[in-house]
């Protein structure tokens, strides 16, 4: 017969997305199934830059450690190149990710966790083995077919691929993570902007020795330009690092429009010797694919009891490595919310706010994915190879930057302001980090604060509500803390200082009148934690017995300059407003 099981959430995705937000449920105790579709995890690296936003979400549910241990790390990261090939002379090269020593004072002062780089492939199977040990069902070879939703729940149907069983899951809440070609926002009718399949891109996966080209330069990127570099693809041809220094992926344009290559083992490795410079490049072809880049999001997110989160609902080409690092932000800032709604905490208003925060966000990142990959072009037309048709032709243009002559010093100043571009692309930490959020969760009092240098390239740390929790060091004699440490997923955290200690009555309080954890954590000297370096007064931006309170995403739900006559009032009007409470 047709056996029906009940779950609270189902998550139908393993991918970062998915897996990620069974992790988060499961931490925050909330029963879960995650079915997908194929045998395993991810079968080819595919994203791999890990930004410090979602290593700092690691960290929070204890997965940091394990992360780094697969990882390549920050250090190896940058040094990256552009070239007419790898064996052959360089355009020139950006410091990227932070590594630039004027810019890896930024990243460092910003979070307690630097970026690093780890394949889809090393990642999957660290966030599915951690939720699953946290209490996950997880499920491969099932697939999602459909669901109808009522006022109690969602009825899913699902077929399970190994047996050609169908059967039905009854869950409170459905979570859409199946990536691109979502059907479950499909089946929602998401509202989506912008289009699919602009450009073409072949992968080729392959094991070569490249030491002796990179070990000086390490890098993860190492862009070519070459005849047809420009034709589809994500701007330039890419030859990008798996593993050092022996497991590489290279991203190939081609023209959409016409017949897709076809792409067979010789082929490949042509085009593998052919960026690398290498004729007799050792290389044994691993893999080979084609795929679509993307220029589309969602301007809703969700329908009644179903969300969708990952690529199901943003969707664009590798360039600034947001794809991943914004699906696993996305289900961080759902879980939380579905978590505290089934608790009966928050009202089912809340889970509203999911549109509200993270809408803008894919908005913002397709975009910005887009426009790195067209920024390429001023690299082109610095090099004037965009309008050469012939391999000779390219060649000769691009010696001109050599030229002791009017034209190769305009070549050379053309260059050096087409490279500085692309740090919009490899060093945006102001997109990485600097999401705020304007919703029904966020107790505003006033907008982000006015950035001082460009919101794209520089963070900026601040207080406003709807902004990231700053994260500073803190800590006593014996140990160190980040800010983030203090305010786990798993609470709000109220942060004062000595001067605010009537908020630890208040928080106490309010806290049991409402069913919520809050923590209270009070900074000085001779309480539990020190200001080590007095680097939170200097970024708190409220009076010392003033009050921030953290909501579990670790963004600023509420603050209070100073400490007002009645704070058990303040802080009760705050939370039940930030819990959408009826
Ligand atoms: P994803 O596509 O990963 O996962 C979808 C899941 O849903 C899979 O588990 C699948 O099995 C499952 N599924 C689908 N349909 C189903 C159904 N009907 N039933 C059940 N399960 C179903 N990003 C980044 O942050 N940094 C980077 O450097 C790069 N680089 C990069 C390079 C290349 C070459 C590519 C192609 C992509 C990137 N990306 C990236 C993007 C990144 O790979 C992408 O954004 C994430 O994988 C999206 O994660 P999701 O979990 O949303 O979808």
């Amino acid at each position: 017969g047709d056996h029906q099981i009940d779950t609270d959430v189902l998550i139908v995705g393993s991918g970062p997305a998915g897996a990620s937000a069974a992790l988060f449920l499961s931490t925050l105790g909330v029963a879960n199934i995650m079915i997908t579709k194929y045998r395993w995890t991810a079968n080819t690296p595919r994203a791999h830059i890990t930004n410090q936003r979602t290593m700092e979400i690691l960290r929070d549910v204890g997965v940091e450690d394990q992360v780094l241990a697969e990882a390549t790390p920050h250090e190896l990261m940058g040094d990256t190149v552009f070239c007419t090939s790898i064996a052959g002379e360089e355009l020139g090269r950006v410091l990227t990710w932070g590594t630039h020593p004027a810019r890896h004072g930024d990243y460092v002062l910003a979070s307690p966790s630097l970026n690093c780089d780890i394949p889809q492939t090393y990642l999957e199977p660290i966030l599915v083995k951690n939720a699953t040990m946290r209490g996950t069902q997880t499920r491969f070879s099932t697939e999602y077919l459909s669901h109808t939703q009522d006022d109690d729940g969602v009825t899913v149907r699902v077929l399970d691929r190994f047996s050609g069983m169908e059967s039905t899951i009854r869950a409170k809440y459905l979570v859409g993570a199946d990536g691109a070609r979502s059907r479950v926002a499909d089946d929602i009718d998401l509202p989506m902007e912008g289009r699919m399949d602009i450009a073409g891109s072949m992968n080729i996966t392959f094991t070569a020795d490249m030491a002796a080209f990179v070990g000086h330069r390490p890098s993860v990127l190492y862009w070519v330009i070459q005849p047809g570099s420009n034709v589809g693809g994500i701007g330039a041809g890419l030859v990008r690092m798996v593993r050092p220094w022996n497991e590489w992926l290279i991203v190939w344009g081609y023209d959409i429009a016409g017949e897709p290559p076809s792409v067979d083992e010789a082929e490949a490795i042509r085009i593998v010797r052919n960026l690398v410079g290498d004729p007799d490049l050792e290389v044994q072809i691993t893999g080979t694919s084609l795929w679509g880049n993307n220029e589309q999001y969602a301007t809703r997110l969700q329908s009644g009891r179903v969300f969708c989160v990952g690529d199901a609902v943003h969707r664009h080409p590798p360039s600034n490595g947001l794809g991943s690092n914004t699906s696993i932000q996305d289900s961080y800032n759902l879980a939380w919310k579905i978590a505290a709604v089934l608790r009966g905490d928050a009202g089912a208003a809340l889970l509203d706010t999911y549109t509200a925060e993270r809408a803008p966000v894919a908005e913002q990142i397709v975009k910005r994915a887009n426009k790195s990959g067209r920024e390429f072009v001023q690299l082109f037309d610095a090099l004037g190879v965009s309008g050469a048709t012939t391999e000779a032709e390219m060649i000769e243009q691009m010696e001109e930057r050599k030229a002791n002559t009017p034209a190769g010093a305009r070549k050379r100043a053309a260059i050096a302001a087409a490279m500085d571009i692309k740090n919009y692309e490899f060093n945006a930490h102001g997109v990485e980090l600097g999401q705020f959020y304007v919703s029904d969760a966020v107790v505003s009092d006033g907008p982000a604060s006015e950035p001082l240098r460009d919101a794209e390239l520089y963070y900026q740390a601040s207080t406003v509500p709807g902004s990231r929790l700053p994260h500073v060091w803190v800590g006593d004699t014996t140990h160190r803390y980040s800010t983030h440490d203090l305010a786990p997923s798993t609470q709000f955290t109220l942060f004062t200082g000595i001067a605010g200690e009537d908020w630890g009555a208040a928080a106490e309080s309010v806290s049991q009148q409402l069913g919520v954890t809050v923590r209270t954590v009070v900074i000085g000297p001779g309480r539990e934690i020190t200001d080590l370096y007095f680097d939170w007064a200097a970024i708190r931006e409220i009076d010392e017995s003033g009050a921030i309170l953290v909501r579990p995403d670790k963004h600023i739900a509420w603050r209070a300059m100073v400490l007002p006559s009645d704070p058990e009032v303040a802080l009760r009007q705050a939370l039940a407003t930030v819990l959408c409470q009826p």
